[in-house]
């Protein structure tokens, strides 16, 4: 499917990307602003001819239609007969939205009304701490954004506990007094045992400070049955339906600690910002539409190009879960070895996705995207402007990395150059040693979202931007971006061997590590 293009990549031969800018239109036209989002994909090697092969691929793999059956509420995904409607949480207009021939926004607004109702109750109580428990989508999304809005927090504070390692809650509970602290169960499944574990362990805490549970725990899940099993009454229940998969699930119930933190006026701007993201990308033509264009800049780097990782570098430091944030919806949904029909996928899935807030991966592994011999295609973040007004240097600052970064990732140093730097030190056969260790290649590949402010809409508008971007990569990939079965097996190997662990069952049937593992943590691990 990619041979064109890696055709098109092989006939660049030796070419620069900085060579491109000799067309002084390059930059704006290798560029696109969206929802007042600026996503520059100029420092790639794409050009006219790449772009439009690349554009082709989408029209011809369907992105179009597929699109609109998901917002139309067919069952996409595939593999578990389910819609993929995560939209419709944010659909704040409240058009229509069928399942089944069922209009799914009456249920979606009521339970919206619901939490607003419940957040302020709770900001107006004396409740000081809020402790979201919840993994994976019913941790990471929230996390996400309330570090990332905290500006705009006026509300209790807020934890998160989500490792089934006893140090988290032990850790989180410290900073908290039972008497004023509200716990917030969030699991779609709620059959999670991570989240059962440390529910259990908090209901315990209270238990053992003498303090009731009575309307301590709130409960955000599709299964309202279970979470009413575990004695949390139906009023403090949230429900949301199995179209809304876990890594999506921010914007509904799971979102719950962000609205306490920020406030529901905040909390539906971040809507409105997901919403506008929504309807630009089903608007626009796939030539104009940011979230086609940022995920055929993945497909280039990934499936043409063979660039197996992709380093998120926000320049923003509230947005410092971002990067875990995306490594789940991008790994847990394209990492995928067989396409829709079960068949093996010919060419690479989705990229290993990692990253840290700038400026502090300079300071860390930069070297190695500089230096080292692989090529990582780097996405920088950056507001033009922080919420620091008396700090404004700080901001400047941010910026002026941001930007060097990427300039620096593009020309790099040449010999030459690297001679000048050290030729006062240097001479004859060290010079010449000591200058290629300051030689930096360049011509690695990266793109800029560059936005105003990191407010409640605009981080919408990013991560619906991103959701979207995941999508178009799976429906070119010809895969089904919505299930997660690759999650299944550890978690049946470790319900088999927890017995094992705690000695209630002879360690039989192991490889001869996994037993010689066992035998240390009994011998040294029990008592
Ligand atoms: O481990 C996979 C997974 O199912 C994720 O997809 C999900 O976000 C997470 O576990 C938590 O699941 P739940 O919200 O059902 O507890």
């Amino acid at each position: 499917m990619f041979e064109e293009l890696k055709g098109l990549a092989a006939a660049q031969g030796d070419r620069r990307i900085e060579a491109l800018f000799g067309d002084t239109a390059r930059a704006a036209e290798f560029s696109l602003t969206a929802e007042g989002v600026l996503f520059d994909y100029s420092k790639t090697q794409i050009d006219a001819e790449a772009r439009a092969a690349l554009l082709a691929l989408a029209e011809t793999r369907g992105v179009a239609a597929r699109r609109d059956a998901m917002f139309g509420g067919e069952k996409i995904n595939e593999t578990e007969g389910r819609a993929v409607l995560h939209t419709a949480l944010r659909n704040l207009d409240g058009a229509t939205v069928k399942v089944d021939g069922e209009d799914v926004m009456p249920p979606v607004l009521d339970t919206l009304s619901r939490m607003e109702a419940l957040a302020k109750e709770i900001r107006a109580s004396d409740i000081t701490d809020v402790v979201n428990i919840g993994i994976g989508g019913s941790d990471l999304g929230p996390v996400m954004a309330v570090l990332a809005l905290a500006p705009y927090h006026d509300g209790p504070r807020t934890h998160f506990v989500s490792n089934v390692d006893g140090a988290d809650i032990t850790d989180t509970l410290k900073r908290c007094n039972p008497e004023t602290t509200l716990f917030i169960v969030a699991s779609k499944t709620f059959t999670t045992i991570e989240t059962l574990t440390n529910a259990r362990s908090a209901k315990a805490w209270l238990a053992e400070h003498g303090v009731s549970d009575a309307g301590k725990f709130v409960a955000l899940s599709s299964n309202l049955e279970k979470a009413g099993e575990f004695g949390i009454p139906a009023e403090r229940v949230f429900g949301f339906e199995d179209w809304v998969g876990g890594r999506y699930s921010v914007w509904g119930p799971i979102g719950l600690s962000l609205m306490l933190a920020v406030g529901p006026d905040n909390f539906r701007a971040f809507l409105t910002g997901g919403m506008k993201m929504d309807r630009h990308f089903q608007s626009a033509p796939l030539t104009e539409n940011l979230p086609v264009l940022l995920a055929l800049v993945g497909i280039w780097h990934n499936q043409v190009l063979g660039h197996a990782s992709r380093v998120v570098l926000p320049y923003d430091n509230r947005l410092m879960r971002l990067p875990a944030y995306l490594q789940q919806l991008e790994m847990e949904s394209n990492g995928k070895g067989v396409s829709m029909d079960g068949a093996d996928l010919p060419y690479n899935s989705g990229p290993v996705v990692w990253g840290e807030p700038g400026t502090n991966g300079q300071h860390a592994f930069y070297q190695l995207i500089h230096q080292g011999t692989r090529v990582i295609p780097a996405e920088f973040l950056v507001a033009a402007k922080g919420h620091e007004p008396d700090l404004k240097h700080h901001h400047d600052l941010l910026v002026a990395n941001c930007l060097a970064q990427s300039e620096a990732l593009m020309r790099g140093r040449s010999l030459d150059e690297a001679r000048g730097k050290v030729a006062d030190k240097f001479e004859g056969d060290e010079l010449e040693r000591q200058a290629r260790h300051r030689v930096f290649p360049g011509n690695r590949p990266s793109t800029t979202l560059i936005y105003p402010l990191l407010d409640p809409e605009t981080l919408g508008k990013i991560v619906a931007l991103y959701e979207h971007r995941v999508f178009v990569e799976g429906v070119v990939l010809g895969i089904n971006s919505f299930d997660q079965w690759g999650v299944e097996l550890g978690k049946e190997l470790a319900t088999a061997l927890g017995p094992m662990v705690t000695g209630e069952q002879k360690v039989d049937g192991k490889d001869g590590s996994t037993a010689q593992l066992l035998k240390f943590v009994h011998t040294h691990g029990r008592g």
